[in-house]
């Protein structure tokens, strides 16, 4: 469910017409919907509310700050993978002890930023990053709270280059060294045990493949636990699929999941914590753009719209769906036409969509990408010399500009011409 419907025949984010936002913005831009992330932020809370519980929102599917601090605001922990991740959460208002650092190349300054900021936890990916951050807290007198990530090796049966938990990924320690891993672990002065981290993929629409690893999470936690070890914190990865098209099947619900992750793991005693990114932030932001030229091919009709790959290139890059709609509702039963909705950018990647039925589209007509609040603006680029786009928020009846589109100006300022030239 989502907050971008028609009412009296014209788009609106919640209470607000999205022709209004593009008079004073201009397109393309990205607009998210608060009562969407909220709504989607709730549905985990209440997923998981049998078993203590911390939802950590995965930065980088969506991660300017206003969008940070409504989620903040209701409580959420955050993920974060960089330096830039974690000073967004703390900018946004998260306190430390509910920010998680993921990523599998954590930098000595990355270690050192957040031991001092302050940290939850630190997911360590491998046995040198695990000595690495031994050594950067024994340095600073503290001592990191850990989990290892085990890499379970189940197929997530998603898109191969979002599939992270098989063997032969870059991820985590294969679960059949886990328990010599953690053995070390428990040896370097630096590092506190806490818990187990496990992610498999993004993308999932099926709950056959969480099931299969948080079954091993459970076995191997009793193993550790035997083995002496504390695991108390569980920490189970994002990667709960959207429907991406509407007339598709829709993956699993959050109850759903919740009731699995009850089902697995929850006789553990353990606290878990989940990554959500996409389920929360995907459905809640669109993308508007305009279409500049309506173009007739010999075999094909072109919509050549005002957005790009470097705009959005989640279709560019894996081949994804979005659903696109006219900004004015169609009449019931208007005729469609299959059109190929392209961008500006000099090549034949920047392709949307291939044969979309769309009613009639004139030069000048504003469209809207849907599913485009994950992996869309945090994905963006200036390839072409195409300025990013804005972010807007709407709440209600009002909106705010959360990211201001920048001028020519503003981005050839960056550049430097050495004295020397
Ligand atoms: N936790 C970790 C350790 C992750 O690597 C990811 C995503 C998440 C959580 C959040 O996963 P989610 O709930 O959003 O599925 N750019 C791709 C998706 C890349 C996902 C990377 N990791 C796309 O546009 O589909």
């Amino acid at each position: 469910m989502d907050h971008f419907q028609y009412k009296n025949g014209v788009l609106h984010a919640e209470d607000v017409a999205l022709a209004d936002i593009v008079a004073q913005v201009g397109t393309p831009f990205y607009c998210y919907s608060t009562a969407t992330l909220t709504r989607h932020y709730q549905l985990f809370t209440e997923a998981l509310s049998p078993m203590p519980h911390l939802v950590c929102f995965a930065i980088k599917s969506l991660s300017n700050i206003a969008v940070l601090k409504v989620l903040a605001d209701l409580g959420a922990g955050m993920d974060v993978v960089s330096a830039g991740e974690y000073a967004r959460a703390r900018a946004a208002g998260v306190p430390g002890d509910r920010i998680v650092f993921s990523g599998v190349g954590k930098t000595r300054d990355e270690m050192r930023m957040a031991l001092t900021g302050g940290i939850r936890q630190f997911n360590v990916e491998s046995e040198p990053e695990m000595r690495a951050l031994s050594q950067v807290a024994t340095a600073l007198g503290k001592v990191a709270p850990i989990t290892i990530r085990v890499n379970p090796d189940v197929d997530a049966k998603t898109h191969e280059k979002i599939s992270t938990g098989k063997k032969g990924d870059k991820f985590g320690i294969p679960i059949s060294r886990a328990r010599e891993v953690y053995a070390e672990a428990a040896t370097l002065p630096g590092l506190k045990i806490i818990g187990i981290d496990v992610h498999i993929g993004s993308q999932l629409t099926s709950l056959d493949p969480f099931e299969a690893a948080y079954l091993k999470i459970a076995d191997l936690t009793q193993q550790l636990r035997a083995d002496g070890h504390t695991i108390d914190r569980l920490d189970l990865g994002g990667g709960l699929g959207i429907p991406y098209a509407r007339d598709n099947n829709a993956p699993p619900l959050p109850s759903d999941y919740g009731a699995m992750v009850k089902r697995t793991v929850g006789h553990l005693g353990c606290e878990i914590e989940i990554e959500p990114g996409r389920l929360i932030s995907g459905n809640a932001g669109i993308l508007v753009s305009q279409v500049i030229y309506v173009k007739n091919g010999d075999d094909r009709d072109f919509l050549i719209i005002d957005a790009a790959m470097n705009d959005l290139i989640r279709p560019a890059m894996y081949g994804s769906h979005h659903d696109i709609i006219p900004l004015n509702e169609p009449p019931a039963g208007a005729d469609q036409q299959p059109f190929d909705i392209v961008g500006p950018i000099c090549e034949s990647g920047d392709t949307f969509a291939k044969s979309r039925n769309l009613p009639e589209m004139t030069e000048g007509a504003l469209i809207a990408f849907r599913s485009a609040g994950a992996y869309g603006a945090v994905m963006s680029s200036e390839y072409n010399s195409r300025p990013l786009i804005p972010e807007v928020l709407v709440r209600g009846d009002h909106f705010a500009v959360i990211r201001a589109r920048p001028t020519l100006d503003e981005m050839l300022a960056r550049d430097t011409i050495p004295e020397w030239l």
